[in-house]
Order: C-alpha cells, then structure tokens, then sequence
C-alpha cells in the first residue's frame, strides 16, 4: 500500500527512489531558499509546482539556476550540476505537484535543415538574427546568441519561453516543426565563420541580412549540410 503515495514509476525502480532523496538533499540546499520548501515560491523567486520537467531542465541544463541572487537577468552559464544531478533535481520537482499544467518535454527527431531555416526566419530570426547570434529586444533584455545550445536545450526553450521570449505551442509550431527548427540551429552552430565571404570585404555575418542569407544559401551548394547531417549522425 505505500506504493499508493509514490509514483508508479518508483515503486517499480527502486533506484529511482534513492534518486528522489538525492533530489531533495539537492533542492533544500540549492534552491529552497529562494523557491520554498515545497516549491511554494516566495517573494523572491515563483512558484516551481506544477512546472514542466523542460522548464526546470533547461534552468539548470544552461546554468541559469539556481540564481545567484533574485532579480538578475541569468544567462547560459556552465550548469552548477552534472547531468545525473539535473535528473534528480527535476523529478523531485516534480513531485510538488500531482501533474504539470504545461506541455511535456518535446521530442525531436533529425529534422530538415532547409524548412527549419523558413520556420526559423519566421519565428525566431526576429529576436535571435538569422546566423543565431542573438541581438538586443529593447528594455535591457538580451535574445543570447544560440551558439552554446544543445538540440535539447532548443527544443525546451521553444516550448517554455524562459524571461521575456515568447512560448510555442505545439499548435503553433509542432514537434516535427520544432525538429525542423533544431536541425537548422545545428547546422548554423557548425557553418565555420572564416568561411565567410564577407570578412574578405569587411561585411561580418553580425549584419543580419542579404549577405547572411546568400552565405547560407551558398553552404548549402557546397555541401555543408551533407557533412552537418553526417556529423550530427555519428552524436
Ligand atoms: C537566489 C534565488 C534563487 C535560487 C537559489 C534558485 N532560483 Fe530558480 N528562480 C529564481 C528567480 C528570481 C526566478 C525567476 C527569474 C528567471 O526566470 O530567471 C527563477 C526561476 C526558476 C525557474 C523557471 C520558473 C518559471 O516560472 O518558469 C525554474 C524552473 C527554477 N528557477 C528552478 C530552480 C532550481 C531547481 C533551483 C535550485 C537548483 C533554483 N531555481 C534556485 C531565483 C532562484
Ligand atoms: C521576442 C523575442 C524572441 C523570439 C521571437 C524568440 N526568442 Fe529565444 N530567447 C529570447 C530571449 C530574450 C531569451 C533569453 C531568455 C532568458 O534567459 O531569460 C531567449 C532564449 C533562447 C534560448 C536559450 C539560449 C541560451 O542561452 O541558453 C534558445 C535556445 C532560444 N531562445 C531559441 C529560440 C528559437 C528556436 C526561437 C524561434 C522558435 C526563439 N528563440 C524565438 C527572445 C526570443
């Protein structure tokens, strides 16, 4: 009958329940001073009950938690946890509330480079520039350059919108098209920067524009995305 007060899950993997402690030893000395001992949230930092496994994967994935003091605008930072840590982390915070009211983390699949960069110039290029180079929103806030991102770390993005970025839905963008989205991050996080032909003129990829565009229109015609597919085959 104690199975009853734990999820399925622990009950079958015994493990996974000295996972669960680990995670709370982690929590209260991390995060509980600034979230609440039950992810409650206080005047400092919100809430973290009922909060996707992506939204509090991609916090401690990019280093932005915990916080290192409330109030600062955080950015991608070598996370503060090895990877085994964020696992633990994220499934005791989930056990703060019964299900989450936000999408389940996404699932992607190899997606198609040249209808990622369609859906990226329409949906993030605005923010992020075209070559992901980030650029500034106006108030202070920052859209970061996308050059340190793991395809997962995209994908959780896209569907949490940490600070001031947007959220997409699966109604807005689906998993195939966020796949889509992920694979052309790849490829622009791999397109070598002394490749292009801009600097010979002093015309750098920063200006977001015609010239971005062509040098990845002219990638393309030289095979980068074959050697890009096959590189991101052999992770
Ligand atoms: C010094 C205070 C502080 C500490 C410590 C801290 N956080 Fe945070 N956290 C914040 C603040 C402030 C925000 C909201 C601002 C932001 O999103 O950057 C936040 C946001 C978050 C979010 C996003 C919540 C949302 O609304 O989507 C998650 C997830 C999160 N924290 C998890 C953690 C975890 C897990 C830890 C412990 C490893 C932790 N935080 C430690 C202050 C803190
Ligand atoms: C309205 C502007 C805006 C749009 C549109 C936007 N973003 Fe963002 N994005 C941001 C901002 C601002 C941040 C930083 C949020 C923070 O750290 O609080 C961010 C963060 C990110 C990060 C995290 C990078 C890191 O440093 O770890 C990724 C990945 C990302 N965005 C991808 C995308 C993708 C892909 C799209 C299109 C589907 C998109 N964004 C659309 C503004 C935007």
């Amino acid at each position: 009958m104690r199975c009853a007060t734990f999820a399925v899950l622990l009950c079958l993997a015994p493990t996974a329940a000295a996972a669960a402690d680990e995670g709370a030893l982690l929590y209260a000395a991390r995060c509980s001073s600034c979230h609440g001992d039950r992810g409650q949230g206080s005047e400092s930092a919100p809430p973290l009950a009922g909060k996707s496994a992506a939204d509090v994967r991609f916090m401690l994935g990019t280093g932005r938690m915990p916080a290192a003091a409330p109030g600062i605008n955080e950015i991608h930072r070598r996370p503060a946890f090895t990877p085994r840590e964020i696992e633990e982390l994220v499934q005791y915070v989930g056990s703060f509330a019964s299900g989450s009211t936000q999408p389940a983390a996404p699932r992607i699949v190899r997606g198609n480079v040249a209808r990622g960069r369609e859906l990226f110039a329409a949906n993030c290029a605005a923010c992020h520039g075209v070559t992901g180079d980030g650029a500034s929103v106006g108030y202070g806030n920052v859209a970061p350059s996308l050059h340190d991102s793991t395809p997962q770390q995209v994908a959780e993005a896209v569907r949490v919108g940490p600070g001031v970025m947007p959220q997409f839905g699966s109604d807005v963008l689906s998993d195939r098209d966020l796949s889509d989205v992920v694979a052309y991050v790849g490829f622009i996080q791999h397109a070598p920067p002394q490749r292009n032909p801009g600097d010979a003129g002093g015309i750098s990829l920063h200006h977001v524009g015609p010239v971005a565009e062509g040098f990845v229109a002219w990638l393309f015609g030289l095979g980068a995305l074959v050697l890009f597919i096959r590189k991101i085959g052999t992770t």
